[in-house]
């Protein structure tokens, strides 16, 4: 077991799946209105580079349902890098509170406070991955079909999400299709990452640059924005790149029986119309949901007593 949360490939199957299983169980605990208090008097510390709607409000959220505390501190505020180095920050708060959750553009910045932390740090986003939001993907890919047996399709740019999930497919054993343009493909080190776990595990990623080939009777239909966060700039060139990868009605057609799941915030009318998203096949709200689960349960793992 790794102190931290920071990427997938650094846990078992068994492990995911032990912390899935709670997630579940937190998740029908919280519908009983039952708020078990595995955290009380624990105070997690969350960094944010970059904006954030779901990430911010369900680690904070969820901390406090399970008795504990989550303090935000804001970029400015610390100044990791302009103000005081990581490694320092990430001592400081080691001394005071039980855990970190950091979102930055760097990968490698979440790396430096994690080597240098004592306590454990967790992922809320990187340039490169975002963990958390795929532990509540496949906690609302169970809820209609056993993991194993899932055929998930991606469709679009090939960027921290698409990273996470074949890191996340390759450690449980399921069946991804990627379809990303071929100059918009993961990155080759987090490939080659998810092809030795995917040896190990049993599990099939396929990556094509047809959109329709990799949703053909797919179960799941996952798409994401064409412009990640700090890409602002390229959100024009982005829009001509990926205009044949929308997941529209016309798309779907290939996968009759899918749902549709998207990590949100969505940029509506660009990766995915209207029509998908507020369809009944979208469970793109149900993700959303499963993100105060499931990190409930990743905070109890990594920060009970
Ligand atoms: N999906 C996700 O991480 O949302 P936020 O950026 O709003 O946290
Ligand atoms: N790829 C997106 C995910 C947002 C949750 C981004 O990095 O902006």
């Amino acid at each position: 077991m790794s102190k931290d949360f920071i990427t997938l490939a650094d846990w078992s199957a068994d492990e995911l799946r032990a912390i899935l299983r709670r997630a579940r169980e937190l998740k029908q605990l919280h519908h009983r209105g039952e708020r078990p208090q595995t955290l009380e008097g624990r105070s997690l510390a969350m960094f944010f580079e970059k904006p954030s709607l779901r990430t911010h409000v369900t680690f904070e959220a969820g901390m406090t349902q399970l008795g504990g505390h989550a303090i935000w501190l804001r970029s400015e505020q610390v100044g990791i890098g302009t103000r005081e180095a990581p490694g320092d920050v990430a001592a400081n708060l080691s001394r005071w509170v039980d855990g970190i959750v950091a979102r930055t553009f760097s990968h490698v910045l979440v790396e430096e406070l994690a080597a240098v932390a004592t306590i454990p740090v967790i992922n809320g986003l990187t340039d490169l991955l975002h963990p958390c939001q795929v532990m509540a993907d496949l906690q609302t890919i169970e809820e209609h079909r056993p993991l194993e047996e899932a055929l998930v399709a991606y469709v679009g740019d090939g960027n921290n999400m698409a990273n996470s999930l074949m890191l996340g497919a390759a450690v449980l054993g399921l069946h991804l299709r990627l379809a990303t343009p071929e100059s918009h493909q993961p990155v080759l080190r987090v490939r080659k990452r998810a092809e030795e776990l995917a040896a190990a595990s049993g599990a099939r990623i396929e990556w094509s640059e047809d959109p329709a080939e990799a949703v053909r009777d797919a179960d799941f239909v996952y798409t994401d924005v064409w412009t990640s966060m700090g890409q602002e700039e390229e959100q024009a060139m982005r829009r001509e790149v990926f205009q044949a990868y929308q997941v529209n009605a016309a798309l779907l057609r290939h996968a009759p029986k899918a749902f549709v799941m998207h990590c949100l915030p969505a940029h509506r009318g660009e990766e995915i119309t209207d029509e998908v998203l507020d369809g009944e096949r979208s469970i793109a709200f149900d993700q959303a949901e499963n993100r105060l689960h499931a990190q409930k349960a990743i905070l109890e793992r990594l920060l009970g007593h």
